[in-house]
């Protein structure tokens, strides 16, 4: 009940000042912990306590980690972190458009750098799954090398490594999706994995944004290397035309409910593909999942596991209980043991969002 109200009081708040008074009040451990069922999944070599992570850009210094894995997430995805601290675009920079369930952001990766995130994340416990998403500073002149040195300094913390090259507010970040850019992306990252001696499992995460045969090119640029797979999606910089919002036209990524139906494409474009290819690979599907029925889907059509970031600024710190309770009363209704059961199951989109439904 106090979160109840403490989260409505927080909606009142401007959008950034709003996320800034999460990230302190989880990193004081003033948040909710709710008991949430098991419902464990492999993702590539790591065994998730269940299938819902908490996306990037909510504790981007890895200040909050674990009060936000507290609440209830199977996976916490610090950052996106950068070598350099940097201020991020000028404010206002982030936006909520209730209305649509949906959230636009143009923060611009505002971090306090590597060296930060580091002793942030040197206090980590070991009960949890945490990802650490890597970026490139803004002036950077060599974005790869970027990636060689956040790998190489803070893969030691991970459990696994999310290679941000699909982040739409910094100038150039994007086209590191393309062939050779992105190849040279991953040999530096993997270079820096080697200079550090870790060898932690590396996903990469493109944006919604690419024509189906943009995104499978970038994906089999990526499958050269021994990555552990993607996540799909980013933000989308598209604007459907459905946006009630006064915000609608803001620059920056869209995220939330407006995204669903491109991340779902993306992660039918990318299982097909998998699949052709019979390549070993897994996909973190994230963009605009808000229930126990959307994380279903996603599954179903052969995600290893989700995220979500925009429904819970919207929707507030029970939303991951609510959903982990909802997909057991799923399972519980279906005799399914484990949800190993359902992944892949689906071929279509459609047949995936029936299944869900049931
Ligand atoms: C305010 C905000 C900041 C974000 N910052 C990052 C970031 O730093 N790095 C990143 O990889 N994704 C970032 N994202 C994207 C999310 O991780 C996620 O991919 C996207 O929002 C779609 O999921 P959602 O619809 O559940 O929010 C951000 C999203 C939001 C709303």
């Amino acid at each position: 009940m106090v979160w109840r109200l403490a989260s409505y009081l927080t909606q009142t708040l401007p959008a950034e000042a709003a996320h800034n008074v999460a990230v302190k009040a989880l990193s004081l451990g003033l948040g909710p912990a709710p008991s949430v069922p098991s419902l464990p999944v492999k993702v590539g070599t790591m065994r998730w306590p269940n299938p819902l992570g908490l996306a990037a850009g909510f504790d981007k210094n890895a200040e909050a980690y674990h009060g936000a894995h507290k609440l209830g997430f199977g996976a916490v995805e610090v950052g996106t972190i950068t070598p350099l601290a940097q201020p991020g675009n000028p404010k206002p920079r982030v936006f909520r458009l209730p209305e649509d369930q949906a959230v636009i952001n143009r923060y611009g990766f505002n971090g306090k750098g590597m060296a930060y995130a580091a002793k942030q994340l040197a206090k980590r416990r070991s009960d949890m799954i945490l990802g650490v998403n890597i970026g490139a500073n803004k002036l950077s002149e060599d974005k790869a090398q970027d990636y060689h040195k956040t790998a190489a300094f803070l893969a030691g913390y991970a459990d696994y490594i999310t290679v941000n090259i699909s982040s739409p507010n910094t100038p150039g970040l994007r086209d590191l999706q393309d062939g050779k850019a992105l190849q040279d992306t991953l040999a530096a990252t993997f270079a820096g994995l080697a200079e550090a001696a870790e060898t932690k499992p590396v996903f990469v995460k493109l944006a919604p944004d690419l024509t189906a045969t943009a995104l499978v090119q970038s994906m089999e640029a990526a499958l050269q290397f021994d990555i552990a797979g993607f996540i799909l999606t980013n933000t989308t910089i598209a604007r459907p035309a459905h946006l009630q919002s006064r915000y609608q036209s803001e620059q920056g990524g869209l995220s939330g409910r407006p995204v669903k139906a491109f991340s779902e494409a993306s992660l039918a474009t990318a299982m097909t593909f998998i699949k052709e290819q019979n390549a070993s690979c897994d996909v973190i599907a994230v963009g605009g999942i808000e229930t126990g029925q959307d994380v279903l889907m996603r599954l179903a059509l052969g995600a290893s596991a989700t995220q979500l970031y925009s429904a819970l600024s919207l929707q507030g710190p029970d939303l991951p209980a609510r959903i982990l309770t909802d997909i057991a009363a799923f399972c519980d209704r279906h005799h399914i043991t484990s949800l190993s059961e359902i992944i892949g199951t689906a071929a279509t989109i459609e047949e995936a969002r029936a299944f869900a439904a049931r």
